[in-house]
């Protein structure tokens, strides 16, 4: 059985707060540690036609991979994350990319009008992971893909001790150590079609669904 442990919740305010202060050292640190995993999801992303959604793009270190092929839209919660990723898309001449502020759990979008989603080390900072995969369920249309990284925590061993240790820290990591896969895998209207553990050392996981009917 999962254990629940308490940890803050994150809300809108703290993330923007926390975001804020990453944005300029995001780059150069936990950016560089979430590279292998980014690299593997827009690889993937290349595969498919039509237009993706990145939610919480971030400083868009993942935006100069994607194919100009593809039609992309990321969104943000965080000004001084996207306000970086903006910079980027500018000094690139990234035409392909639009980005917008948006919170992750109420997207202003249309129904069923993108092919595929990435949610890259996302949805242990949302407030609700629930209405993200609601709000990613809407906006794909049917069979369209969302792939997710994050790093899910352990129920046993010393990762879990440690992610115990953290938790309490939540609202300074800008992040919540405690979270079960199964937060993402047993999502309503989704199909789980590929699990990859991703460097480094498997810290993190690619998940792959489907949205079914
Ligand atoms: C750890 S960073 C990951 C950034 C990027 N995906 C990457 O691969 O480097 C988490 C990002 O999620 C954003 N975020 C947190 N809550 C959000 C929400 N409710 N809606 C949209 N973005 C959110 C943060 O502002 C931050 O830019």
């Amino acid at each position: 059985m999962e254990k629940v442990l308490h940890q803050p919740r994150l809300d809108e305010n703290a993330v923007r707060l926390a975001y804020k202060a990453w944005a300029p050292v995001y780059d150069y640190s936990f950016g560089v540690v979430a590279g292998p995993g980014r690299r593997l999801a827009v690889k993937k992303l290349n595969e498919f036609n039509g237009h993706v959604l990145e939610v919480g793009v971030g400083t868009g270190l993942s935006l100069p991979r994607y194919r100009h092929g593809l039609q992309v839209t990321g969104i943000d919660l965080s000004p001084d994350m996207l306000a970086k990723a903006s910079g980027r898309v500018t000094r690139l001449g990234l035409k392909h990319i639009k980005l917008s502020v948006m919170d992750a759990g109420k997207l202003a979008f249309d129904n069923e009008c993108f092919d595929a989603a990435a949610v890259m080390y996302v949805m242990t900072v949302v407030p609700n992971p629930a209405a993200v995969m609601a709000e990613l369920r809407r906006v794909l249309r049917p069979g369209g893909s969302a792939i997710v990284i994050n790093h899910f925590s352990r129920e046993q061993g010393l990762r879990a001790a440690a992610e115990r240790g953290l938790a309490r820290f939540s609202h300074n990591l800008g992040w919540h150590p405690i979270f079960p896969i199964s937060t993402v895998t047993r999502c309503h209207g989704f199909r789980l079609v590929e699990r990859i553990d991703v460097p480094p050392f498997g810290l993190f996981t690619l998940l792959r669904l489907e949205k079914v009917s």
